[in-house]
């Protein structure tokens, strides 16, 4: 079986520059399949869910070249409206799709995501939102049937809990509706920002995207563009964990370091120094690090839920008590098992997490649960002594670029095996 072998206790140092946004690319290029000539997309990160995506784009009709990391679509020949359980099930995210295919074609037909790794995975916000945008919804063994048969009509809707992925799909579905929607409790994740500004290169009117209430009035159609996803927050936040454990020093280069701010705190509580400027941070790590002690996660602006499990691994090996409470997914503790195997004293109580800190974690054999999770994996054997090797690179492979090539060039003693 593919695993990690990694040697710890190597100080990492130098320089990194992040790779695109799993979490913007996506979405982005869900709303391609709206745009009626050429787009060119930079920043795309070589990745497995990136490739389940394109693999949709090419299902539905569309052309893609690929160049280094620039995409090039053209969605002008999209004729399909609907995505096999097959296609569906190789990305836990492709129900964006549902708000894209809507607006280009006027029906959409694909499976329900099911759970997956982090929970049950529930869009009745999504589908409750597109009902309000005149789309008409069945649901029958495992499958959705969409039709807008008088096209989508502007509407002002709310949602109940700010999702990312449901106020994607309104934003999609709403660019080339029939006047104006306003959408309130929106998400203000970056990545909706960067949606919006993708889908306004395009000719959408979509104003405040980031702020809460977003504005989107709509336009007859999209053409294409050139655009750059940003860089990507939680990637960028897993290699500053990886410098914190090791007492290492790292210059982290190339993404809006504003968009860390929520996870800034932890770090300097921990005792790491900090300086940046607006796109690129160096960190300094202390010999031993000072517990972060209270982290509760919460939609942006608030602490994220995809940085919970990297931060849990830096309080494993922190001095003094770190509590985790994780108020987004119900099942984001899948490694914490793992962490304990590996010496880490951790209980966990319903969301609550304790972490006590331990002086030393050992190798172990471990098992990647979900993409932060294998994340956390990575950041706990730099930090130990002996070999680790680490289960489940399928999980890891969906989100984070050459990470072993990556760490390696830092310093760590890190290789993949088959
Ligand atoms: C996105 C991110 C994911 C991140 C999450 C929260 C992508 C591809 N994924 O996922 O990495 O962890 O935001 O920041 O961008 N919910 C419902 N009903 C719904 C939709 C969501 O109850 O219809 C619940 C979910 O079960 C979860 C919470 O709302 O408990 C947050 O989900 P949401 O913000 O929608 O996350 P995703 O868009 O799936």
């Amino acid at each position: 079986m593919e695993k990690l072998v990694v040697n710890g206790k190597r100080k990492l140092s130098g320089e990194i520059r992040v790779q695109g946004s799993k979490n913007s690319t996506l979405p982005i290029i869900a709303a391609t399949v709206m745009c009626e000539g050429e787009v060119v997309l930079h920043n795309c990160p070589e990745l497995t869910d990136v490739v389940a995506a394109v693999n949709i784009l090419e299902h539905l009709g569309c052309k893609i070249r690929k160049e280094k990391d620039t995409l090039i679509i053209n969605s002008s020949a999209v004729s399909v409206s609907e995505i096999s359980e097959t296609l569906m099930h190789e990305m836990r995210s492709s129900i964006v799709f549902l708000g894209a295919l809507l607006a280009r074609t006027g029906n959409a037909e694909l499976s329900t995501p099911g759970g997956c790794e982090i929970g049950v995975r529930p869009i009745d916000l999504h589908l409750r939102a597109l009902r309000e945008l005149g789309v008409k919804i069945k649901e029958e063994n495992g499958k959705l049937f969409c039709t807008a048969p008088n096209g989508i009509t502007g509407n002002e809707i709310s949602l109940a809990f700010p999702s990312v992925g449901a106020t994607e799909n309104v934003m999609l579905a709403a660019t080339l509706g029939k006047g104006r929607t306003i959408l309130n409790n929106a998400a203000r994740e970056p990545e909706i920002k960067n949606l919006a500004d993708f889908l306004n290169s395009c000719g959408a009117r979509i104003f405040s995207a980031g702020e809460g209430r977003i504005i989107i009035d709509g336009v007859k159609k999209l053409h294409g563009c050139e655009f750059t996803v940003i860089s990507d927050r939680i990637v960028a936040a897993t290699y500053m964990a990886c410098a914190a454990v090791t007492s290492g020093e790292m210059d982290i280069l190339n993404f809006p370091v504003s968009h860390i701010s929520p996870v800034l705190p932890i770090f300097t509580s921990c005792g790491c120094r900090i300086t940046a400027d607006e796109n690129n941070l160096h960190i300094r790590a202390p010999k031993k690090l000072r517990s972060p002690g209270t982290v509760r996660t919460m939609p942006y602006p608030g602490f994220p839920t995809d940085f919970q499990a990297p931060a849990m691994a830096m309080a494993c090996v922190a001095d003094g008590t770190a509590i985790f409470i994780e108020t987004i997914f119900e099942s984001r503790y899948k490694h914490v098992p793992e962490l304990k195997r590996m010496g880490a004293n951790i209980s966990v109580e319903g969301a609550v997490a304790v972490v006590q800190g331990v002086s030393k974690l050992t190798s172990a054999n471990v098992y990647a649960g979900d993409l932060r999770g294998g994340a956390a994996l990575i950041i706990a054997s730099l930090a130990a002594e002996g070999e680790t090797n680490i289960y489940n690179l399928k999980h890891i492979d969906r989100g984070y670029e050459n990470i072993e090539e990556n760490l390696a060039r830092l310093g760590a003693e890190i290789k993949r095996e088959v």
